[in-house]
């Protein structure tokens, strides 16, 4: 087959070689993008007097079929093509004939490809914001039911001090809310367009770069033309901002996991979400919990494989750039689905009221209080410190907790303890009392639920 490239060639490739080459098998994805960026180049073409009327209006003509179809799913790529780019102007020309030469004036599949790639992920992180603003929902409404339900709160996955459930859920929400973030500014470096860079220099012809980029509704141009052409900072700071994204979802997923066991209890998965063992009747798995969890290697991996793809790359465009696309749109797939079941997850999990409050009242998660207690009547916390430490010491040597313990002995160890002292020990009282901004008093996890709702909006 005749190559739209063929001029100098007196050769062609094996098969072989050739499907080593060709992109077609995954930048078909572009098809659309592709199509779009080539309709508002002939426009600008037109425009600027490059091509005639007549001709731009049977390009655009053709362009609109081939859009069509590409809708309905009816084109055919072949491998002997290439890529989408080269795909869609074959078709292009077999469709209107020889004038559909012309569209590739003043451009190049550098700056085409280029164009593209922006206008996909422009497209695919708009998705993706809406996605996380739906899972920070489904967080925001879990949380509201649990304002009161209390838990035990952990540093080095020991018992720590007694935590709002709603809090521990808001965590969550403002790590979701920087990624929102990062990927909302990313948008400012994805919403530049490279056409017009040509294959690297630009071109002889009088073009519009300003006038394409408005028409695919970008805020502006690459200033150079050579960077325009080989920059995918751009893919990387969305695979940069996925990977913190994935992590956090790993974490939660951990944490779902371990709460799903025999030894926490502390939630149970909705059927929808679990699976069973071939083997143990038993057994219900939170098989979607650990499969986010482990999908956060393979978008790590899309990073680091696009990193070391550029780091080496001399200016301007090289065939190595090629390697961009599958780490991308593996990592979009990836990550709309995760958003989306772990949205469904955390709604439809249960939550063990009871499970979560019986775990505070037995373990030493209350000690801080006596601590603050002490400190409150003017002992030095350092002391404090040391005088609860010997408490929980005789409380461990006895196999009680603090409550249990008699006041006269409270008072055998200090002199500062009194009957009030009850009252922290509390782990109700002990969250309530956690008042200081941010903190998981009660009143601090309400204003902090309205500060995620404003967000929202
Ligand atoms: N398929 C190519 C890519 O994805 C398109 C650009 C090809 N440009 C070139 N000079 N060979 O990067």
């Amino acid at each position: 087959m005749k190559k739209l490239w063929g001029g100098r060639f007196t050769e062609g490739a094996e098969a072989w070689v050739e499907e080593f080459g060709a992109s077609i098998f995954f930048d078909q994805e572009l098809v659309l993008e592709d199509l779009e960026g080539s309709i508002a180049h002939v426009t600008m073409l037109a425009k600027s007097g490059i091509l005639p009327e007549e001709d731009a209006a049977k390009i655009k003509e053709g362009l609109q079929v081939l859009l069509e179809k590409a809708n309905n799913n009816e084109l055919t790529f072949s491998v002997e093509n290439e890529d989408v780019h080269l795909n869609l102007e074959k078709m292009l020309i077999e469709q209107i004939g020889e004038v559909g030469g012309k569209l590739h004036t003043a451009r190049s599949r550098n700056d085409q490809v280029a164009t593209d790639m922006h206008l996909y992920l422009r497209k695919e992180v708009r998705d993706i914001i809406a996605k996380l603003k739906g899972l920070q929902e489904v967080l925001v409404k879990k949380a509201e039911q649990h304002v009161e339900t209390i838990m035990p709160g952990y540093t080095h996955l020991q018992r720590a001090q007694p935590v709002s459930f709603a809090h521990h859920l808001l965590a969550y929400f403002w790590m979701l809310q920087r990624d929102v973030e990062r990927y909302e500014d990313s948008l400012k470096r994805i919403n530049l367009s490279p056409l017009g860079a040509g294959a690297l220099a630009g071109t002889t012809f009088p073009i519009d770069r300003s006038y394409s980029a408005s028409l695919l509704g970008f805020d502006g141009i690459y200033e150079n033309s050579m960077d325009a052409v080989s920059d995918r900072d751009f893919i990387l700071e969305f695979l940069s901002g996925s990977s913190i994204l994935m992590m956090h979802l790993s974490r939660f997923c951990e944490e779902l996991i371990l709460w799903s066991s025999q030894e926490f209890q502390f939630i149970e998965m909705s059927d929808k979400y679990s699976t069973g063992s071939s083997i143990m009747p038993q057994k219900k798995n939170p098989d979607m919990a650990e499969l986010i969890r482990g999908k956060t290697g393979r978008v790590y991996g899309n990073l680091f494989s696009l990193l070391t793809v550029m780091k080496g790359l001399p200016l301007a465009y090289n065939k190595d750039l090629q390697e961009d696309k599958e780490g991308m749109f593996d990592t979009v797939k990836t990550i709309k689905t995760s958003l989306l079941v772990m949205a469904g997850m955390i709604d439809t999990m249960k939550v063990n009221t009871d499970k979560l409050g019986q775990a505070v009242k037995q373990d030493f998660s209350n000690a801080t209080e006596i601590a603050d207690y002490l400190a409150a009547k003017g002992l030095p916390f350092r002391q404090a410190h040391e005088v609860v430490g010997r408490l929980v010491l005789m409380c461990i040597e006895r196999g009680i907790y603090l409550l249990d313990l008699p006041l006269e002995t409270y008072q055998e160890v200090c002199p500062l303890f009194e009957a009030d002292l009850y009252d922290v020990l509390d782990p109700y009282a002990a969250v309530k009392r956690r008042n200081s901004e941010g903190g998981t008093g009660f009143d601090q996890v309400c204003q902090a639920l309205e500060k995620a709702n404003a967000v929202l909006g």
